[in-house]
């Protein structure tokens, strides 16, 4: 095949916004140039990339394909000219970092730090689940991403720099709200709000109950860790959330920490990327601070004391 660059590059605005007009205005094209450049690329592949089903485009299977690669060749393009200007010394930059929605309650305030230093960086930052994360990464879509403990054997490479208590969380008017040393087999009696298939909250709770051969009942799963703290608070069932997320909760008193054996499940937070990654200066700088300054910015939480690595 003798693809050009430009053409993949037509071809993934286009295969992205799923209409030639669209890709002709994010790349200041005439939508005639927009559709050349895809004829052409569809000789060069030998396959239809695109079909029409009344007035919408759809990729077809080899359209699928060619996106997967326009989309990593996008990336390195964009690798490698960060690095060339990490080299000539350049300040500015583009950062894109992807986190799990659990670490947005502390990965703003350090971006505003990080940004404060750089200013004359672009940050771009996305916010989904531990199953999209790891799909960003083997797909090279982003630089760096925050997550829980990454999977071994996924070609990553990855840095811990703070802990991630999990707790058990009620309303304040629950029957367990004021016993201490709450037996874990006791939870068997409680109904759960849990996190969607997916969450890396949730994974590490499934873990942790199926160790300590203790049933854990799941009443609804909801897909906002938000949503959670909000139906706990109306009583609808007990949460099981990262600690760092309700210091609000926790000072209002809408939320209590229940006192259970074998409690918090102590997680970390990692700073991930694929392995042999060449990081841009701006994202080595970034991964620096988090490996070696966070902790310090943001404090360990007064809950993560004491408590036992799972
Ligand atoms: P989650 O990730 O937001 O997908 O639950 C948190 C984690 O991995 O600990």
């Amino acid at each position: 095949m003798h693809l050009t660059i430009r053409q993949l590059q037509v071809f993934e605005a286009t295969a992205r916004l799923l209409s030639f007009r669209k890709a002709a205005d994010e790349l200041h094209l005439s939508q005639p140039a927009v559709s050349m450049q895809i004829k052409q690329l569809e000789e060069n592949v030998g396959l239809p990339l695109f079909e029409k089903f009344g007035k919408q485009i759809y990729l077809t299977e080899a359209g699928q394909e060619i996106y997967h690669y326009s989309r990593s060749i996008g990336q390195l393009l964009t690798e490698a000219d960060e690095v060339i200007n990490g080299l000539k010394g350049a300040h500015g930059g583009r950062l894109s970092i992807s986190v799990t929605s659990t670490t947005n309650y502390f990965i703003l305030a350090l971006l505003g730090t990080f940004h404060k230093r750089f200013p004359g960086v672009t940050i771009t930052l996305d916010v989904t689940n531990r199953k999209t994360l790891l799909e960003q990464l083997s797909q090279n879509q982003v630089d760096l991403v925050v997550m829980g403990c990454p999977p071994e054997g996924a070609d990553l490479e990855a840095g811990a720099f703070m802990k991630n208590p999990l707790v058990v969380i009620a309303a304040p008017g629950h029957a367990l709200a004021k016993q201490t040393n709450i037996p874990l087999q006791r939870l068997e009696d409680e109904v759960f709000l849990t996190r969607e298939r997916g969450s890396g909250t949730r994974g590490a709770i499934e873990r942790f109950f199926t160790q300590h051969g203790v049933k854990l009942t799941t009443g609804m799963e909801i897909a906002s860790n938000e949503a959670i703290k909000q139906s706990v608070q109306a009583g609808l069932g007990l949460g099981l959330l990262s600690r760092d997320m309700l210091d609000m909760e926790l000072e209002l008193g809408k939320l209590v920490i229940l006192d259970v054996e074998d409690f918090p499940i102590v997680r970390y937070w990692y700073v991930t990327h694929r392995k042999g990654k060449r990081l841009s200066t701006v994202a080595q700088a970034f991964k620096h601070f988090l490996l070696e300054e966070s902790n310090q910015l943001l404090h360990d939480p007064p809950s993560s004391k004491g408590v036992r690595a799972l």
